[in-house]
């Protein structure tokens, strides 16, 4: 006898439009099996039978949404990813911003931050350019609309792959910043986390309490989203940017086909027009 499909038709682009709701992000049917393969140990868990049952879960009861959330992003990420993004912000950006903001902090956001990975690569670079520039100061602002994510963030305890990879790509980084943790893992140094801040965010909204920074890093995000979706984030970001400001996107994306205020600099790198003032 044929078992009856678990997931559904119709439950399954009703848990699709609940996740383009909650994240923006556009799943599709051919993520059916990445879909179940996630939700099933929740919905075990939960001693929940079926999908449908999941889904009324997560609509009627508010507490469920960030499970659902964690359980549909994906949050791969890298000590250094895209290492040419990592020489241009340490050779160019950084010696840059110092020349001509002097007496100021240097404010970053990382705006898609996953398990921190790419902000505390950001901090090793300023930790280094301080040692070499007294007086120079910053703040990294990170943020994920996952919970769990911004809880492995804050703990800054690393490892398997991402720890791997720093050790053949950075090992003089991961001996000054790191050291070992009795939980199995290297804990990042205080001197890293202590100019980190993290917080919540969904992305389709603009960030408050509104600020400007310098440097965004909006990598590996946008790739999730349809074109309508990633306008908004285009925009909502924005808000966030002053006239000098440097903002970074993936190796893999690309916003050409869209119509915003950022003008392209180089591969990946990007200011706001000229010609697009802004009003949070
Ligand atoms: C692949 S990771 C990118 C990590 C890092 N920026 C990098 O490039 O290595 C994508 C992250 O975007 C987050 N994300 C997805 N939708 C989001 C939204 N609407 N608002 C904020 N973050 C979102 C996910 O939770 C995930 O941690």
């Amino acid at each position: 006898m044929r078992h009856a499909p678990e997931l559904d038709q119709a439950t399954l682009a009703a848990l699709i439009a609940l996740v383009r709701k909650h994240t923006g992000i556009d799943m599709g049917e051919r993520k059916r099996n990445l879909l179940e393969r996630r939700l099933r140990p929740r919905m075990d868990a939960l001693a929940l039978p079926g999908f449908r049952d999941y889904l009324d879960r997560v609509e009627q009861d508010r507490d469920e949404v960030p499970h659902f959330i964690d359980l549909v992003t994906t949050n791969d990420t890298l000590f250094f990813r895209t290492p040419q993004v990592w020489a241009y912000l340490e050779q160019e950006f950084l010696p840059s911003w110092w020349t001509g903001h002097q007496g100021k902090r240097l404010e970053i956001w990382s705006a898609a931050a996953a398990s921190g990975e790419e902000l505390y690569s950001m901090a090793m670079l300023c930790e280094e350019f301080l040692a070499a520039h007294p007086g120079f100061r910053y703040r990294i602002v990170g943020t994920d609309i996952s919970r769990q994510m911004l809880e492995l963030a804050r703990k800054g305890c690393y490892a398997g792959r991402s720890i791997e990879r720093l050790r053949e790509t950075h090992p003089a980084r991961l001996a000054n910043y790191f050291r070992p943790s009795p939980h199995g893992c290297v804990q990042v140094s205080d001197a890293l986390r202590r100019n980190v801040e993290l917080r919540s965010h969904n992305l389709l909204h603009v960030l408050r309490p509104a600020q400007q920074f310098d440097l965004i890093l909006l990598r590996n995000v946008l790739i999730y989203f349809d074109l309508a979706h990633q306008h908004t984030v285009l925009e909502q970001v924005r808000h966030s940017m002053a006239s000098h400001s440097v903002m970074i996107i993936g190796e893999s994306e690309s916003i050409s086909r869209l119509d915003t205020a950022y003008a392209l600099h180089r591969p990946m790198i990007y200011h706001v027009k000229a010609s697009s003032p802004c009003t949070p």
